[in-house]
């Protein structure tokens, strides 16, 4: 359809049916199949909401889509097709790792591919958009959801966030096995007061723009036809009723044009958070602040029609907002093909296909993060090793945002080690996977059986005992993390940190794989073993790419892209911070610094630290010069060396430090990284080009421009490695008072 042709449509339609547009029914509407992801609520509708309702969140099938789709478009008075949208995180069917682990991967490459994977999946499902990407910044792993995120910094969220869109929508949306992309939660719902869910947000506006605002507006200018709108508040202000943040910021300022929707019954909340007294003003808010589809709520059902009608929003602005669905329906090609690329023949084809499993494998390895190693690792395949663990057999990798996939597809570790051909191994669960009082977001688990693990430590310390090495497979819950999913605590349940201690007494050789989706305390995990591996939640594949690497078949490449902390106390911890006057020490405690008395005040794992199977070495960095106009470039560069006896992949990655400025600036800032592999002894020269742009920050008076001065250059494996050399920046650059 043309764009007059999407206009004259518009023209024809009555008040009631373009509101149907803007609305996006829950799944129990249609079918008792979708799945609810919010709290149920009263939703009623009448028969011409049904008539004239645009779109459904959540509920999936091809041949079920189909009949939804046949069904609506008889009633729709211009026979107009819904929208079929869809939390597609890490994968439909073919799980791949969460977010979080996808951040560690450090691979925007990779990341695409797995998007591409998925909406392919997802498309031939009958899905024609997905809530995702998330890129918001994250810095408290207490909240739950930091597993959807890429982590703490703006770079790498960003880098991670445009890939996903690229992944998902490709350059066409009408192409075989694109969706649409819908970056969220607009905006920093990342910076939940305390890591709770949903809570306020307080920021600074420089804040917010340094450091939050970035990653939206990458996925936003990479092309991501929808944004979503966050639960939380900014200074008191919900986002959904925002009108500086949408009209100003995302509108004006990153020039989106696509569709704006809500978060989750978001626009009722705004009552709750005592921002409309009830849902009529909270409709009219949103939509004076710009929102154009409202998720769930009975707002725009409810009210909007009426307050068109008396005036107090004008029907344009519902035309604008209706034009924009349409013109959405139009580029996935629905008014041609109403079922997209839906068909079960598809499904069938893609749904875990053998491509989609392999590169679920690959990526799950690319995300692995070894923390310690002590020369136990990779294993011998022919040495005898007790797996021991309530992740041996367990199948639940798939993170908490994939109900389209059965965990039954999922590899456990036990199946892998098995498919690697290990020789002398045994397999025991050890204890529980949960303390009996634990909670989680559902109640899913088996109830816990004193008696059962009794037997189940004592049968797991003989093994230990009579094995060469232990591999012990732990970690968190599935449910223990995700939306709702906030822990006060970052520790293994006691009943695994009792099997821990039980069996490092009699085995010397113990390793660690750790499951879980966030940073953990496991600074005193570590010290009682031979090696520690965070492999997330790893997806489909998860038990083959976990023997993978264990076994040395491939090496771990993650490198952590969010800080451990030691204890949960130091939250929120990042590695980007301000100095303050009297700096943390990096040695350990000081008086009268910042931190706290007596305790350790460096993170357990700073920011882009990984570990591989062999060692690198990094040269001094040299710079092609040591002053800058901001028409000229500086070549930075190190010499690499694998100084190991394997071929490895190193992250090298460039962080820079405006040392004064006329607003204080972080301590470093990530700018850059390069992966490289180098044979054994091999060398190469990495080179990154530092541009005046890469210096600009909002100033002092909120201008986005550099500032002459001296600026710190590192070149290291990770943040917490000092590799400076430093330049001077001698003229000013351009000014930009709306940029980020
Ligand atoms: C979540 C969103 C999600 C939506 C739809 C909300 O509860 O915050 O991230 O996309 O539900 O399922």
């Amino acid at each position: 359809m043309t764009n007059e042709a999407i206009r004259a449509l518009l023209e024809d339609m009555t008040l009631e049916e373009k509101i149907g547009q803007l609305i996006q029914v829950p799944p129990q509407v249609l079918s008792s199949n979708g799945v609810i992801t919010g709290p149920a609520g009263e939703y009623a509708l009448s028969e011409s909401d049904r008539d004239n309702m645009g779109s459904v969140l959540n509920v999936t099938g091809a041949a079920r889509l189909r009949k939804i789709q046949d069904a609506q478009m008889e009633r729709q008075p211009h026979h107009i097709p819904m929208l079929f949208m869809m939390d597609v995180i890490n994968g439909f069917e073919t799980i791949f790792p969460i977010p979080l682990a996808q951040g560690c991967s450090f691979s925007p490459t990779l990341v695409e591919k797995g998007a591409a994977a998925a909406a392919a999946e997802a498309a031939a499902a009958g899905v024609h958009v997905t809530f995702s990407p998330m890129v918001d910044l994250v810095r408290d792993s207490r909240w739950g959801r930091v597993m959807e995120s890429t982590g703490e910094d703006p770079w790498l969220n960003a880098r991670m966030g445009e890939a996903m869109v690229r992944g998902y929508q490709g350059t066409d949306l009408k192409e075989k096995g694109r969706i649409a992309a819908c970056v969220k939660h607009f905006a920093a719902y990342g910076a939940a007061e305390g890591g709770r869910d949903y809570d306020c947000v307080e920021l600074s506006e420089r804040t917010l723009r340094e450091y939050y605002l970035p990653a939206y507006e990458a996925a936003i200018r990479a092309g991501s036809r929808l944004v979503m709108t966050s639960f939380n508040t900014i200074g008191g202000v919900p986002s959904t009723g925002n009108r500086w943040l949408m009209e100003q910021v995302l509108r004006r300022e990153m020039g989106f044009d696509g569709v704006l929707i809500s978060d989750y019954s978001a626009v009722e909340e705004m009552i709750t958070h005592g921002f409309a007294e009830d849902t009529r003003e909270a409709t009219r808010l949103a939509m004076q602040a710009g929102l154009d589809m409202d998720m769930v709520s009975s707002g725009y059902v409810g009210h909007l029609a009426e307050l068109v009608r008396c005036g107090e929003i004008p029907e344009e602005a519902v035309d604008r907002a209706a034009e924009r669905v349409l013109r959405l329906k139009n580029d996935l090609g629905l008014f041609e093909k109403p079922y997209k690329d839906g068909s079960e023949e598809g499904e069938k084809q893609l749904h875990l296909c053998e491509a989609h499993r392999k590169l679920a494998r690959e990526m799950a390895a690319e995300t692995f993060v070894l923390l310690k190693n002590e020369g136990i690792l990779p294993l011998s395949k022919k040495q005898k090793t007790a797996f021991i663990g309530p992740y041996v057999h367990c199948r639940q990798l798939h993170g908490s945002w994939s109900f389209p996939s059965d965990p039954e597809h999922a590899v456990p570790v036990r199946e892998g080690v098995e498919n690697a051909g290990a020789e002398d191994v045994c397999f025991l669960p050890g204890c529980h996977m949960l303390d009996a009082d634990m909670p989680t977001r559902f109640e899913e688990r088996l109830p816990y059986d004193e008696a059962k693990a009794e037997t189940w430590l004592r049968e797991a310390v003989e093994a230990a005992r009579n094995a060469e090495q232990v591999v012990l497979c732990l970690g968190e819950h599935r449910d223990q993390t995700g939306e709702a999913g906030s822990r006060t605590e970052l520790t293994l349940p006691e009943c695994q940190l009792r099997l821990l201690r039980e069996v490092c007494r009699v085995n010397q050789n113990v390793a660690v794989v750790c499951f879980s989706g966030r940073p953990m305390e496991m600074a005193e995990v570590a010290q009682q073993v031979k090696a520690l591996l965070m492999v997330w939640m790893p997806g489909s594949e998860g038990g083959n790419a976990v023997a993978d690497v264990l076994f040395g078949d491939a090496e771990p490449r993650g490198r952590l892209c969010m800080t451990f902390p030691r204890k949960a106390a130091q939250l929120p911890l990042y590695y980007n911070h301000l100095n303050t006057g009297r700096p943390r020490s990096t040695d350990g405690y000081e008086i009268f610094r910042t931190g706290y008395m007596g305790g350790r005040l460096t993170p357990a794992w700073p920011f882009g630290f990984g570990m591989s199977y062999t060692t690198f070495h990094y040269s001094p960095v040299t710079l092609s010069a040591d002053t800058m106009t901001a028409e000229e470039k500086i070549v930075a560069s190190v010499e690499l060396t694998n100084t190991g006896d394997k071929a490895g992949t190193e992250t090298v990655q460039l962080y820079l430090r405006d040392v004064a400025a006329s607003a204080a600036r972080p301590v470093r800032m990530l700018r850059g990284v390069e992966k490289v592999t180098l044979q054994p002894g091999q060398r190469k020269t990495v080179r990154f080009e530092i541009t005046e742009e890469m210096l600009r920050f909002h100033t002092g008076d909120m201008t986005y421009a550099s500032e002459p001065g001296r600026f710190v250059v590192h070149i290291a494996p990770n943040s917490g490695v000092e590799n400076p050399a430093e330049f001077r920046l001698v003229s000013e650059g351009k000014k930009d008072s709306l940029n980020f």
